[in-house]
């Protein structure tokens, strides 16, 4: 898919103040600073669409980002940050948890995890919970260039490994890198296959 526009809409606290939902869209999320701005950015081919930041908790509301008029993109606040009060955390899973369990139009959501590092207990209670819910996912692992292909291969391997134990079909998974561009055809080829289930008249 070739991207021929993409603008931000809006942020929105909850789901009801979002656009619309006459269009296909697609979510972003993982942890704090896993790279899911930076993400969006490189498949858009805007440098700077979404708010990238080194300090972690820079998306706090839900952004809506429009692509090629066709297809909405959602950039979503990262969970698992351990600095944040209670108050806060509750205040995030009302605002994400009520996005992903109302919106009607949301096709899948790609959960982002750091391809450096073992599974870690948020993410997987995060897709349990997407899981039990039924809501369709897919992982991307992020960062990829800061891995040697040798290393990248076994943590990959590990990380599936500990998901089958889990799942017993493992979800769609693609790596991905915002540096190098890696992910970004596979991502939008992706989109744009699932496009093609979009009702509009729901
Ligand atoms: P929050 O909005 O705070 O939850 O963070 P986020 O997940 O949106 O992360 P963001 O895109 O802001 O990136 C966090 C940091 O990681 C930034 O310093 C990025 O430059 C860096 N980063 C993101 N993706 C990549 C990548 O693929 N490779 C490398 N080397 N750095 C990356
Ligand atoms: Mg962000």
């Amino acid at each position: 898919m070739l991207i021929k526009s993409a603008k931000f809409l809006i942020s929105s606290q909850t789901h009801d103040k979002c656009p619309k939902a006459n269009l296909p869209e697609y979510a972003f999320i993982g942890r704090s600073n896993v790279g899911k701005s930076s993400l969006i950015n490189m498949i858009a081919g805007v440098k700077k669409l979404a708010k990238t930041s080194t300090t972690p908790g820079k998306t706090q509301l839900i952004n809506h980002f429009l692509i090629n008029e066709e297809w909405y993109l959602a950039d979503l606040p990262g969970y698992g940050y351990a600095k944040i009060s209670k108050e806060t955390r509750a205040k995030w899973e009302n605002m994400i948890k009520g996005y992903l369990l109302n919106r009607e139009n949301l096709l899948t959501t790609f959960i982002l995890v750091d391809s450096r590092i073992e599974p870690q207990q948020s993410d997987l209670e995060f897709m349990e919970w997407m899981g039990t819910n039924e809501i369709p996912f897919a992982i991307v692992f992020t960062k990829t260039d800061k891995l040697s292909r040798n290393e990248l291969s076994r943590n990959f391997e590990s990380y599936k490994k500990e998901l089958n134990e889990i799942w017993e079909e493992l979800p769609h998974t693609i790596l991905s890198s915002s540096e190098n561009k890696k992910g970004k055809n596979e991502i939008l080829s992706f989109i744009e296959e699932t496009n093609k289930i979009f009702d509009p008249s729901i």
